[in-house]
């Protein structure tokens, strides 16, 4: 696959895939370039579909988007081009599996909205999610409309599970939801990605047997939300899910998808919506907004004959 195919894949624009070019020949003339990127090839080959989003790879950061200012394209733009360079095992997997086109493609162009995302809050151009695109390399993670799925296996021991009130063992194979920054959580489009889920997965993964629940694990799911933005689509979404008893305090989180200006002062981001207002003045007030992590169950999916 030549590398402005792969770019199309990743939705980059004529600019970035111009400076991806430039990044692979720098790359291609660097020893020791060339033998990190051939090493994330390898890693995403030797954990290609294992049934694990984070942690499994060792991918750390090249640069600092605040201060690194200056980076070559060939540190901005590494991960990319060993991307690119694993797309075609990606592609080869999801067609084995019959994935349709239309899904992988949704899919894989996850990959330009977090460069954007990322020009939004660093005014940079390059590619630092790579802890999280890793995963739609690796075959695991699906976009199925309004949602993206990861395939995970439970990691909550038997006491927790039993406390959630969820039938499964700890090893059961679950759907881990994911929320996209594409417009608004609205509920039909929620519970269209939630009734493609098991019929999904139940065609393309038959190994994995039937999928009885989704989780989550987000700041979205902190009860708190309902008082802050009473009646909302993101209330309604958490309302939807039981939840487990961890917690982990995710203020800084909430605050970069809320703002996403991670170098802004508190008091200068903008009061402009319910949620803006809401959060800053939740923590101005010794407030926290918590990851909460949750479950559901998806509904039945059609059975294919
Ligand atoms: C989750 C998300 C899609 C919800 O959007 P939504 O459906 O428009 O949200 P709601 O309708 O529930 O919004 C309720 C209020 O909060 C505001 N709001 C919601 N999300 C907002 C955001 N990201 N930034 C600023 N304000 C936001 C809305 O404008 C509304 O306020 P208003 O009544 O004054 O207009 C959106 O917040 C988003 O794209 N977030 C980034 C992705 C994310 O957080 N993913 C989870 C990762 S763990």
């Amino acid at each position: 696959m030549m590398l402005d195919d792969a770019c199309a894949w990743f939705d980059l624009d004529a600019e970035d895939t111009a400076e991806v070019i430039v990044a692979a020949a720098q790359i291609a003339a660097d020893d020791a370039l060339s033998a990190r990127v051939a090493e994330v090839v390898r890693q995403l080959g030797d954990h290609f579909e294992e049934l694990k989003l984070w942690n499994l790879l060792e991918l750390p950061s090249l640069f600092d988007p605040v201060v690194d200012r200056d980076a070559s394209a060939a540190v901005r733009w590494l991960y990319v081009v060993a991307f690119a360079e694993f797309l075609p095992t990606t592609l080869a997997a999801h067609a084995r599996r019959g994935i349709p086109e239309a899904t992988s493609r949704a899919t894989i162009a996850d990959l330009g909205r977090h460069v954007r995302i990322a020009r939004r809050l660093y005014g940079v151009r390059a590619c630092i999610e790579q802890h999280w695109l890793q995963a739609h390399l690796r075959g695991i993670l699906y976009d199925l409309g309004r949602l993206q799925f990861n395939l995970a296996r439970l990691e909550l021991d038997q006491r927790q599970l039993d406390e959630a009130g969820i039938d499964a063992t700890p090893g059961t194979v679950v759907v881990e939801t994911h929320i996209p920054e594409a417009g608004p959580l609205a509920a039909d489009a929620v519970d269209a990605s939630f009734a493609q889920a098991q019929s999904f997965f139940g065609a393309h993964f038959p190994e994995l047997g039937t999928i009885r629940y989704a989780t989550c694990d987000s700041w979205l799911l902190d009860p708190q939300l309902s008082d802050i933005v009473p009646g909302s689509n993101i209330a309604r979404f958490g309302a939807r899910y039981r939840l487990f008893r961890t917690a982990r305090e995710s203020d800084q989180s909430a605050l970069d998808f809320v703002f996403r200006a991670p170098t802004t002062p508190r008091e200068q981001l903008p009061r402009d919506t319910r949620l803006q207002r809401g959060l800053l003045d939740h923590l101005a007030a010794r407030g926290h907004i918590d990851a909460r992590y949750g479950w559901l169950e998806v509904p039945a999916g059609a059975s294919d004959r």
